[in-house]
C-alpha cells in the first residue's frame, strides 16, 4: 500500500484520504479531529458523495430513459440539511410517515415531487398529505383505497395515486427486508386476484385518479433478475387491465432496494447495470404488449446515503477470552446502529488514527449496550487497538441513524456534514434534557 492510498476506498466516501498525519480525512477534515471536536459516536456525512450518488442515479437512468424520476427513500435517513440537498439536486422524495413529510415540508420540498408510501397510513397522515398537496399517494390496501377516496372526494379533489402491488417475486435478501413475496404485509397481492379487484375499484372511485403501478421487492437486492421480473409481471398485468377496463399505465415504479458495498469482496451491480436491466425490461415489455412508455419512478434510499457517511467511535475497554476471542468495546453500538443485531448486517472498519499501521490482530468490536447481541463487527482484522483510538465504520449512512434509539437512556449522536475542509453540524448530540423532554414528572 502506498502511503497515500486509503484502505477500503470503494466503501468509504469519495473524498476519503490519508492525510499528512496518517489519519483518515473525510471531505478534507481530519476524522480524529472531528471526533475530538464533536465527540463520539459521531456520524460524518460527505456532501460530495451524497450529491454524486443523486447525480449518478439521475444520469444513468435518464440517459437510457429520459422520463425517469429519482425519488430518494427518506426511510434510509432524513434530516433537514439532507432534504435541502435533495431539493437542490432535483430529486423526488418517497416518505412513509407524517414525520418524514413534516421534515420535507420544513425545507419547502416541492409537494409535486413527494410520494407518500406506507402499509397503514393513518387518516391523520393522509389528511396531512392532502393538505401539503403531495404529488402521489401509493395505495397499499383496500382500507386505504376507500379512506383516501372519501377524504379526497370530500375536498373536491382527485388525488393522483399508484397501487402498490405484491408481485410474488423473491429478491433473495434477508427475510426481514423481503417485501415482494406473497407472504408480506406490503402491497396488494397479484397472484390472488386482489390486485385486479383493487384496480377496478380505484378506477371507479371519484376521489382517486389511478396513474400507475408500483412494486418494491426488498432490500438490498444484489441481483438484476428480480427487477426484470417485476417489469415483466407488472406490464403483463397492465396490458390485461387495459384490455379489460381501459386502464392506462402512465407511471411505473420498481421501487428501490439497490445494493451497496459494506465489506471487501462484495460486488453489488453498478447503478448503470440496474438502470440497463430495468429500462430494457420496461421498454421490451411495453413493445411486446403495445403499451405507451410510462414515466419511470425509482426509489433508491440506501444507495444514495449509505456510502456518504462514516460512523466514528472511540475505543474503550477490552476483554480477552483465551482461546475464544478478544472483545474490544466502543462507545456506541445498537442504539445508533441496530442493523448488525437486527439483520446480522456486516460492516468494515478501520482505525482513523492508525491508517499507516500495518500490524493486524483479530478482534470483535462490541457495542456498549446491555444486550449480548450488541456486536458491531465480528472477527475484524485491525491494528492493535488501545483506549482512545478512533474506529471508523464506513457505509453507515443508511438505516442506522434512521433506526437509532435511546436504549439504555443513551444520547443519540451528533451528525456533521463535511465539505472542502469544513464541518457543519447537521444534528447536535442529544442531552439529558432531551431524554426527559417528553417524560412527565411530577404527575398531575
Ligand atoms: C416502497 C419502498 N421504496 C424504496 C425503498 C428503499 O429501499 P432501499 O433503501 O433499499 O433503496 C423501500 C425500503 O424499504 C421501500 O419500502
Amino acid at each position: 500500500m502506498r502511503a497515500t492510498e486509503v484502505p477500503l476506498a470503494s466503501i468509504l466516501p469519495l473524498t476519503a484520504a490519508v492525510n499528512e498525519t496518517g489519519h483518515l480525512a473525510l471531505g478534507g477534515c481530519d476524522a480524529v479531529a472531528l471526533a475530538r471536536e464533536f465527540s463520539t459516536p459521531l456520524y460524518v456525512f460527505d456532501e460530495e458523495t451524497l450529491r454524486h450518488q443523486c447525480r449518478q442515479f439521475q444520469s444513468e437512468f435518464r440517459s437510457r430513459y429520459p422520463d425517469t424520476a429519482v425519488a430518494y427513500a427518506a426511510k434510509a435517513y432524513l434530516g433537514r440539511a439532507l432534504a435541502a440537498v435533495l431539493v437542490q439536486e432535483g430529486m423526488s422524495l418517497d416518505v412513509v410517515s407524517g414525520g418524514e413529510l413534516a421534515i420535507a415540508g420544513s425545507v419547502n420540498f416541492p409537494p409535486a415531487r413527494i410520494h407518500f408510501h406506507g402499509n397503514n397510513k393513518p387518516e391523520e397522515e393522509l389528511r396531512q398529505a392532502l393538505d401539503y398537496g403531495v404529488g402521489r399517494i401509493v395505495i397499499d390496501n383496500f382500507h386505504e383505497l376507500r379512506l383516501l377516496d372519501w377524504l379526497a372526494w370530500a375536498r373536491g379533489l382527485r388525488q393522483k395515486v399508484l397501487l402498490r402491488l405484491s408481485p410474488g417475486i423473491d429478491p433473495h435478501t434477508h427475510a426481514h427486508t423481503t417485501t415482494g413475496i406473497l407472504d408480506s404485509k406490503f402491497g396488494i397481492p397479484m397472484p390472488t386476484g386482489q390486485a385486479e379487484a383493487a384496480l377496478r375499484q380505484a378506477l371507479e372511485t371519484p376521489g382517486l385518479e389511478l396513474v400507475g403501478l408500483h412494486v418494491h421487492m426488498g432490500s438490498p437486492i444484489f441481483e438484476l433478475e428480480p427487477y426484470r421480473q417485476a417489469a415483466k409481471v407488472v406490464l403483463a398485468f397492465a396490458a390485461a387491465m387495459q384490455r379489460q377496463y381501459g386502464f392506462q399505465l402512465q407511471e411505473f415504479s420498481p421501487g428501490g432496494g439497490f445494493a451497496v458495498q459494506y465489506v471487501e469482496g462484495q460486488a453489488p451491480p453498478a447503478i448503470a447495470e440496474y438502470a440497463e436491466a430495468i429500462v430494457s425490461a420496461l421498454s421490451e415489455g411495453c413493445r411486446e404488449h403495445g403499451l405507451p412508455l410510462p414515466k419511470l419512478i425509482i426509489e433508491p434510499g440506501r444507495a444514495i446515503v449509505a456510502r456518504a457517511a462514516v460512523a466514528l467511535y472511540t475505543i474503550g475497554s477490552a476483554k480477552e477470552v483465551p482461546g475464544v476471542r478478544r472483545f474490544v468495546s466502543v462507545d456506541g453500538g445498537m442504539a445508533d446502529n441496530i442493523r448488525p443485531a437486527l439483520y446480522s448486517s456486516q460492516y468494515s472498519a478501520l482505525v482513523a488514527n492508525k491508517l499507516l499501521d500495518s500490524r493486524r490482530e483479530l478482534v470483535t468490536i462490541a457495542g456498549k449496550y446491555c444486550e449480548s447481541g450488541d456486536i458491531l463487527l465480528r472477527d475484524a482484522e485491525l491494528p492493535p487497538l488501545e483506549p482512545g483510538d478512533i474506529l471508523a465504520m464506513p457505509a453507515a449512512g443508511a438505516y442506522a441513524l434512521a433506526m437509532a434509539s435511546n436504549y439504555n437512556a443513551s444520547l443519540r449522536p451528533a451528525i456533521v456534514l463535511v465539505k472542502d475542509g469544513q464541518a457543519k453540524l447537521m444534528r447536535r448530540r442529544e442531552t439529558y434534557d432531551d431524554l426527559m423532554r417528553c417524560d412527565v414528572w411530577p404527575l398531575e
